[in-house]
């Protein structure tokens, strides 16, 4: 099984600004990272994310996937394909089945994924915009990872993806 990172950033490293706001985040980024979530056929995301991903209308595009989402304690999820994980391994339990596997955030759940090595490749799309305060793509864990370019590409004039395999 392939882990996947895939998250939009800020050219200086943010999520989402202090109010959770990424409305700067271009259509093409999020048709890009639809694609890729799509393709793999699932999504794990932190309960955080969860709450806010699922408010959003684009999130009708997701309804057929199986999606888990990480949190300590169990809670009421939203629809039957939602799945409640009480740890980034058991997420990726309960994913046994995929070849590709998504993981897109948010800061928190980033960051136990890739302190716990279990992130092959990322991909980050980095949109035109730094901002001075905001939510970090890693949030609150103390590590280093070594990373191998794979790839680089334009989503847009504008904004650019960068592919990474996660040394190990
Ligand atoms: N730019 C992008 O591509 C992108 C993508 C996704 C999200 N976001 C943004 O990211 C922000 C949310 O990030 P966040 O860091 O605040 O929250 P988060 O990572 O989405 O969720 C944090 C919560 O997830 C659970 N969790 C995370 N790691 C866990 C672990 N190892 N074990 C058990 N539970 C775990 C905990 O839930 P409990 O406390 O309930 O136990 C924790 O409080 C939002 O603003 C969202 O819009 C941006």
């Amino acid at each position: 099984m392939k882990v996947i990172l895939y998250m939009a950033i800020s050219l200086n490293g943010m999520i989402a600004k202090s109010d959770d706001d990424t409305s700067w985040i271009s259509k093409e980024e999020w048709d890009s990272y639809s694609l890729a979530v799509r393709t793999a056929g699932n999504l794990i995301v932190g309960h955080r994310t969860y709450g806010i991903l699922t408010k959003q209308p684009e999130f009708s595009e997701f309804k057929d996937l199986k999606l888990v989402v990480v949190a300590q304690e169990d809670f009421q999820t939203l629809a039957q394909n939602h799945l409640v994980a009480h740890s980034p391994k058991e997420a990726l339990k309960l994913l046994g089945n995929f070849e590709q596997v998504v993981v897109a955030g948010g800061g928190a759940l980033n960051a136990s994924f890739v302190e716990e090595n279990l992130v092959d490749e990322i991909f980050i799309d980095v949109e035109p915009i730094v901002l001075g305060k905001g939510i970090p793509l890693f949030r609150d864990k103390d590590f280093a990872k070594n990373l191998k370019l794979l790839g680089q590409k334009k989503i847009t004039d504008n904004e650019i993806q960068l592919h990474y395999e996660v040394l190990k």
